[in-house]
This record gives C-alpha cells, structure tokens and sequence, in this order.
C-alpha cells in the first residue's frame, strides 16, 4: 500500500520510519521530504500547501493513505481538497477537514468551543479593532500575569505572557492595530494565566471513536531549566510521570470525551490527531491549546515508543475502529533532545558540514533542518536533528540521547542536557 508523508520535519521523518516498519507499507513518497527521509521514500519537490501537485502525485502513484504532518495545509483545506475529487473517494486521511482544523487555526473559535462543551480551560474575552477600547480597559484591569494569544497560526511565536498591565495594554495595541502577527492578530484571545505543569495528551480520532496515544511533556525555552527565548521546541519526554492513571481519567472525562462528542454536534467529521496541551493545576487537568497534528518535538519521542503497526493502526482509522485497536506501548523512557545551529531562535550561520551522524549508536537520529551542499550534509535550519533514547527511567534514556547528540558535530552547534530532569 503506497502512502504519503506532507512535511519536512523531524516529525516527518519519525512518521516515516515507523511506516517503513509495517509490511503492509508500500511505496512512501513525501511532500517534500528531507535528507532522512531519502532513504525511507520518494521525497518530491512538492511544497505542503501545493494541492493540485499533491492531489496529482496521489493519482498518480495510487496512494491510499496520507498523513498530514504541520498544520499550515490542514488549516487551508487540503482534506477538503482531496476528499472533493470522486476518484480519491476511499483515500485514508489523517488530519482533520478545515473546519475541524479550526481547533488550531483559531483560538477565537476553540474557546467557543470549550465553553460550549464544559471543557476546563483558562477563562477568556476576544477583541478586535472595533473592540479595542474595552480591550484595552480590560487588560488594565486584568489580574497579572495576563495571557495575549493571535487568534490565527503564529508559528508558535503568537502568544505574549505580559507580567504588567502595561505591558498587556502595549501588546494588545501592537498585535491588533499594528498586525504584528498580520492577520493571524486581528483577533486577540485574552486568558487568565494558569499555574501549573504542562503534558501534551494526543488522541488519534476516526470520526466516531479514538485511540489513546502516549503522553509527552515538551520544553519550548532554549536554555536549560526552562530559560530563555522560546522556541520550536528543544527536547520532549514520554512517559510523563505525574500523567498517572488517576489524572488520565480525568483527561479521558473532563476534556477527551466531551471533545469528540463537540465536535460530533458541530457536524465536523474529525479524522487525525488532536494535540491536547494541558496544564495541571493541582491534578486538575485544563486545555491551554489545541494543535489539529502532532507535535514536534512530541512524535519524535512518542511514535517510536508505539509498538503496533501504524499501517494498521491508519487502516483502523479508515474503517472507524480506532476505539477497539489495542496499542501496545513500549514501557521504557524516552527522550528526545533537539540539536540547534548556535543562535536559534534568532539569527544563526547556515551551511556548516555536519558529521557524525553515522556513528550514533543505540538511539535514533531523525533530521529536520538539513540538507546536502556540494555533497556534503549541512544545516539548514534552526532545528537540525531530533535524537532520541531509551532507558529504563529517564535518567537512563537521557544519558543515551546526550551519548548521541556529542557524537553529532558541526560548528556552534546547541542543545539542552536537561531534557526531562525536572520530573525525576
Ligand atoms: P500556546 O501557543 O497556546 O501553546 O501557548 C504557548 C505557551 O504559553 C504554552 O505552552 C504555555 O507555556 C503558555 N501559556 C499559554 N496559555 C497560558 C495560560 N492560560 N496560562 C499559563 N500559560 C499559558
Ligand atoms: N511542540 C509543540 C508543537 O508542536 O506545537
């Protein structure tokens, strides 16, 4: 069975990998793909929000499952794109349609949707141009820390955590009347801020039931012990300890559950993952966000802990029986430590020659920003490979993911040594 990757990223890569396992896996192509992934698939010229080469490459090629890896083309549509066309009719995707995707796509419409549902989460008003006065009253008044989320996609760059009204008032200004995020800061979401320790939960979703998938805690700040600018993410851990099974019920209750069943009463027929990031607030669990994907770094350490097949796990997905797949996990830790070019998240030198790679032994090394430069592999990117190890806690599996990221070089390269060390 021939299946596509949409994505560049580590993420993709680790989709890939696990893919490539199943027996019952094709040929795999990726749009576009990158340096790792060359010797899994096909990797093409195609960029994620290019449908029609998409749609075509999927004729073509007689794919019958795609998986879509960022959200940037679940949130323009490409399942609505796709599923139009009557010869793609018994095409399997994994990623929500446009509506369902607006979970991600608009913070705006995914308050709605919890205060609808009763789903805990941070209380809220949203403003906009015509607003923007009462807006500003209002976050000078509002208790501190106050939360400023961009309705729309940021890049993860769009929310402001502002310690003085100020602060809140001068963002408000910037991000709505100065567009500072264009579009995307039209609207602005602000939230009490919650107090707590954040995990990211994913459920895999068929449109009726869904799959439980391994939980991960993710670390956004480039420096160790959580300090710093933010970023695409510097490392993930899975399991997550304080996760226990009396917190995952109350994930499963409170927030899951009444998820699917809302997006059921809205008419949206969700077919991906969601991405549930949680904070715990005394063991209460609340929802800071929704992502309509994976997270990334969070695949890189979750996927390669699933045991079952994701062919059959996808194929399930297709024939609505997500909720009877039994999923085996693998017990151990792991850890995920991403290694960045020297100055990330702001300016960094590209087209530095990597080496290394293939003397990682025992942990797995997935690319993300990197690609060939008169043969030789070179960064790319901000982000250039997520690596990741096992062990029997996550001290163990640390030390085997810091093992390969030494063995890794290239000039400035970066990463964090602490990944996960908060939770022992
Ligand atoms: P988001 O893009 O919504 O995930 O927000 C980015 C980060 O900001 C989150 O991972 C949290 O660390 C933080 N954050 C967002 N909303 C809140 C909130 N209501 N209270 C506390 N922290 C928040
Ligand atoms: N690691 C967070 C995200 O993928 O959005």
């Amino acid at each position: 069975m021939n299946i596509l990757i949409v994505g560049s990223g580590g993420r993709e890569h680790a989709f890939a990998l696990k893919l490539k396992e199943s027996s019952k896996c094709g040929t795999l192509y990726l749009a576009p793909g990158n340096p790792g992934t060359e010797s899994l698939g096909v990797n093409t010229n195609i960029k994620v929000d290019d449908f029609d080469s998409i749609e075509k490459l999927i004729i073509q090629n007689n794919i019958k499952i795609v998986l879509v890896g960022p959200e940037v083309p679940l949130v323009k549509g490409i399942k609505d794109k796709l599923t139009a066309n009557p010869l793609l009719k018994d095409l399997i995707v994994v990623g929500p349609d446009k509506k369902g995707a607006q979970l991600e796509g608009s913070k705006d419409f995914s308050k709605m949707f919890m205060l609808k549902y009763g789903i805990p989460t941070a209380s809220y008003k949203t403003f906009n141009q015509k607003s923007i006065s009462s807006g500003i009253e209002y976050v000078s008044k509002h208790s501190l820390p106050v939360v400023l989320k961009a309705d729309g996609l940021a890049a993860g760059k769009g929310v402001i955590i502002a310690e003085t009204n100020e602060e809140a008032v001068a963002a408000l200004k910037e991000m709505i009347s100065d567009k500072k995020f264009g579009e995307s800061s039209a609207k602005v979401v602000v939230e009490q801020f919650l107090k707590g320790i954040e995990v990211s939960v994913f459920a895999l979703c068929d449109g009726e039931g869904y799959l439980l998938l391994p939980e991960a805690k993710d670390y956004k700040r480039i420096g160790e012990k959580d300090t710093g600018l933010n970023t695409g993410g510097m490392g993930a851990v899975s399991p997550v300890p304080f996760a226990d099974e009396v917190f995952m019920k109350k994930v499963k209750e409170r927030i899951i559950e009444p998820t699917i069943t809302g997006l059921k009463s809205e008419g949206i027929e969700y077919t991906g993952f969601i991405f549930f990031g949680l904070i715990s607030v005394q063991g209460d669990p609340f929802v800071i966000e929704y992502n309509a994907r994976m997270g990334d770094p969070e695949t890189e350490a979750v996927i390669p802990r699933i045991k079952s097949d994701l062919v059959d796990i996808f194929l399930a997905l297709g024939v609505k029986q997500l909720d009877k797949f039994k999923l085996e996990v693998d017990k151990r830790t792991a850890t995920t430590v991403v290694l960045v070019s020297g100055g990330y998240p702001e300016e960094f030198e590209k087209g530095f020659k990597i080496s290394g790679v293939e003397k990682v032994e025992d942990a797995l090394v997935y690319h993300s920003g990197t690609t060939f430069k008169n043969g030789d592999l070179t960064n790319s990117g901000g982000r250039v490979f997520a690596v990741t190890g096992f062990g029997n806690n996550i001290q163990e599996a640390l030390k085997a993911t810091n093992r390969a990221a030494e063995t890794i070089t290239w000039n400035k390269k970066y990463f964090r040594k602490d990944i996960g060390l908060d939770l022992c």
